[in-house]
């Protein structure tokens, strides 16, 4: 069977991923550097597969012992790239870092693949390339203009993906699927893996646990009086399992050289858009746990709303983010208790 070189598997949504392909046959060598995640990763994946990937820790800038992996490993026939850094606010406080680690490891894993005639690459974007999307482009399609980007962590991102469209352009091997999430949440079915986020979470899911777990006192929803329905900002939730299959459709639509054009991009989103204050609610409903929560000031350089239209995904890829939302938030919950070890 073929192999797929994971960067960053290690880390919330690539040890997702992992599972998802070794569940489909595939074998798996990780390249992690820990920066954000721990070896202990990788037993819960082995649980849940019941076989162990490959796991190689090195920065994905070390150019020498990245292709020291692929002289080794002389299967892989495609990559998927997840190793970033990936918090907004220190990348507006270290700007050289996120340039040098998220710019360069994009670079150098992409040098490699060429020396080793490895051409088929998934990586890993975002919907903040959107910004906030104008009403007539609400939902999100793939066609909606792109935005300056408010920090440095958004901008590696859109130059990241400058960089693959332009070696795509000059080489004419190189097939690249560029997968824009919105917002990841919730953990795999057996609690064996999930988001593991360094010291006071900033993204809303993992603030929602750790306030139902009494880590934290009360959760602040940033704002309502925004122009929604409640007045809280509206995303679209996607499920992390939902989100890692859709990996598993782009790979096989490289490898089997479907994709119609050298790079394709793709909107991860369930289609629906849920305020901060619906999904408290949803969280409290499905896990009957209370989560005190208070409404505080805004967050500076907050979207007020935005969600997908995911129909080229549906449609190309064959793939739809249908798990309940009461499953996927008792899913986060499940991961949680079992972290702080509650019953
Ligand atoms: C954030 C990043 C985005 C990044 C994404 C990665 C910002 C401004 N944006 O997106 O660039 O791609 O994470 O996952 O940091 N909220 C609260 N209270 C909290 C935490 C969040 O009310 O304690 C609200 C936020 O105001 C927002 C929603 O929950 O409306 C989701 O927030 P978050 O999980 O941080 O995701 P994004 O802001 O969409």
């Amino acid at each position: 069977m073929a192999r797929i070189l994971v960067t960053g598997g290690m880390g919330y949504i690539g040890s997702h991923t992992v599972v998802e392909l070794m569940q489909q046959g595939y074998d798996v060598t990780i390249v992690d550097n820990l920066s954000n995640s721990n070896v202990d990763v990788l037993e819960g994946i082995s649980a849940i597969v019941g076989r162990r990937p490959e796991f190689e820790n090195i920065d994905c800038n070390d150019f020498v012992n990245l292709e020291a992996v692929f002289k080794q490993y002389t299967d892989i026939v495609g990559v998927i790239h997840f190793a970033a850094s990936k918090a907004v606010g220190e990348s507006v406080q270290h700007p050289l870092m996120y340039y040098r680690n998220n710019l360069g490891s994009l670079i150098t894993l992409l040098e490699v693949m060429k020396r080793y005639r490895v051409c088929n690459i998934v990586f890993s974007s975002s919907c903040t390339v959107y910004g906030q999307p104008d009403k007539a482009h609400l939902p999100v399609d793939e066609t909606a203009p792109l935005q300056k980007a408010l920090s440095p962590y958004g901008n590696t991102k859109q130059i990241n993906e400058d960089i693959i469209c332009d070696e795509a352009h000059a080489d004419a091997d190189l097939h690249a699927t560029i997968l824009r999430y919105f917002n990841p949440i919730g953990a795999h079915p057996s609690a064996l893996i999930g988001e593991l986020p360094n010291g006071i979470p900033n993204n809303l899911l993992p603030f929602v646990t750790q306030t139902a777990a009494g880590l934290r006192q009360e959760l602040k929803v940033f704002g309502d009086d925004y122009d929604t329905p409640d007045g809280s900002c509206i995303r679209d939730y996607i499920y992390v399992v939902d989100l890692a299959k859709a990996h598993v459709k782009a790979v096989e639509r490289m490898l089997s050289k479907q994709s119609e054009q050298q790079v394709e991009i793709f909107n991860l989103g369930t289609g629906r858009g849920l305020s901060v204050l619906e999904i408290v609610r949803e969280f409290m409903d499905a896990t009957s746990v209370n989560v005190p929560y208070r409404v505080v000031e805004r967050r500076e350089g907050d979207i007020e709303k935005v969600w997908a239209n995911p129909t080229k995904a549906n449609t190309v890829l064959g793939w739809k983010a249908d798990t309940p939302i009461k499953d996927v938030l008792l899913s986060a919950w499940n991961w949680e208790k079992r972290l702080r070890n509650i019953q």
